[in-house]
């Protein structure tokens, strides 16, 4: 089963579909058959190292950065199925010119994890889609809605092997590129996160400027007073890939707000909001410290959010003590 007879499956329940889509989602599906491409012989192709430009986000642009980008922007244009893109590389959103322009918009971070690029730990690539809200020349109110109105989501991890994992709104389903045959093949059909987990994974090394119920959290993962064993710390600094183990093998993954960055570091559009929408499709959720991520209307293309997401139970207990500070506030 390729990704592509899976998704032309999945929209042929769509009566109102009529393979836009589809088309859309072969054009990414090409982008990252070729950042993943780039990825693999990055070292030998002297395609490590910086830029030499600096992004809107004020990082240092790897070459890794600027090549997917553009590979990804083109990809999308020549689909002809979109109207408005927001990457995390360029300052303003790309409107698409009205000959090859569709009804799709998409948020994506063409390379994320870029950190990670020159020692080789894996690396994604995370794309949401939404339908423009109607048909009138597309404004960015088309892309500012709330995560809930996103009609796909997924992410492409460049690791070991190649996975794309994709949500078109009914589950969760994970697919490896299979280098021989240049295809996507359904490895991780209906996949579903478990209730609850043995791992936390966030940057301890922000912890002096946590704030009460994140340090708590925490606290309670190292020093359970449930008599339950201690959680273990996996973190990679790639979101795709510590996402990615959280999804298969439970747990929590966060990024919270602290003194020096009070919004937290991840982006919505193109980092929080598909990230949680896969969770909550897995059966997990994601909650930004004060409310559903999925319910955040963002305000800017490159606007950031704190982020708790993962296992059911997991995320509920930091809930209940962003709660409990609430009520004693
Ligand atoms: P990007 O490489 O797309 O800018 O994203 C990096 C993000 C995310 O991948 C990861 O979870 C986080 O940055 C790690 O941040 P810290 O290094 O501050 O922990
Ligand atoms: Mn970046
Ligand atoms: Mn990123
Ligand atoms: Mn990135």
């Amino acid at each position: 089963m390729t990704i592509t007879r899976f998704v032309l499956n999945e929209q042929s329940k769509r009566p109102e579909s009529r393979g836009d889509f589809t088309i859309l989602l072969s054009h990414i599906v090409l982008g990252c058959k070729f950042v993943c491409s780039a990825v693999n012989k990055a070292g030998l192709a002297k395609l490590i190292g910086l830029a030499g430009e600096t992004n809107i986000q004020g990082e240092e642009q790897k070459k890794l950065d600027v090549l997917s980008n553009d590979v990804f922007i083109k990809a999308l244009i020549s689909s002809g199925r979109t109207c408005i893109l927001v990457s995390e590389e360029d300052e303003e959103a790309t409107f698409v010119e009205p000959s090859l322009r569709g009804k799709y918009c998409v948020v994506f971070d063409p390379l994320d994890g870029s950190s990670n690029i020159d020692c080789g730990v894996s690396i994604g690539t995370i794309f949401g889609i939404y339908m423009v809200k109607d048909n009138h020349a597309p404004t960015l109110d088309d892309v500012l809605q709330p995560g809930k109105n996103m009609l796909a989501a997924g992410y492409c991890m460049y690791g070991s092997s190649c996975t794309l994992v994709l949500s078109t709104g009914s589950g969760v389903n994970g697919f490896t590129l299979d280098p021989s045959l240049g295809e996507f093949i359904l490895t991780h059909p209906d996949i579903k996160i478990p209730k609850k987990g043995k791992i936390y994974s966030v940057n301890e090394g922000n912890a002096k400027n946590w704030d009460g119920p994140t340090t708590k959290y925490v606290e309670k993962c190292k020093f359970p007073t449930d008599g339950s064993s201690p959680k273990s710390l996996r973190y990679i600094g790639s979101m795709v890939a510590d996402v990615h183990r959280t999804l298969l093998y439970g747990g929590i993954f966060l990024y919270p707000a602290d003194k020096k960055s009070p919004n937290g570091k991840l982006r919505v559009l193109y980092e929080v909001f598909p990230m949680s929408f896969l969770m909550e499709q897995a059966g997990g959720q994601s909650f930004t410290g004060k409310q559903r991520a999925l319910d955040l209307i963002p305000t800017k293309i490159h606007e950031r959010s704190p982020i708790f997401l993962g296992s059911y139970d997991d995320v509920e207990e930091i809930k209940a003590l962003y709660a409990a500070e609430q009520k004693n506030a």
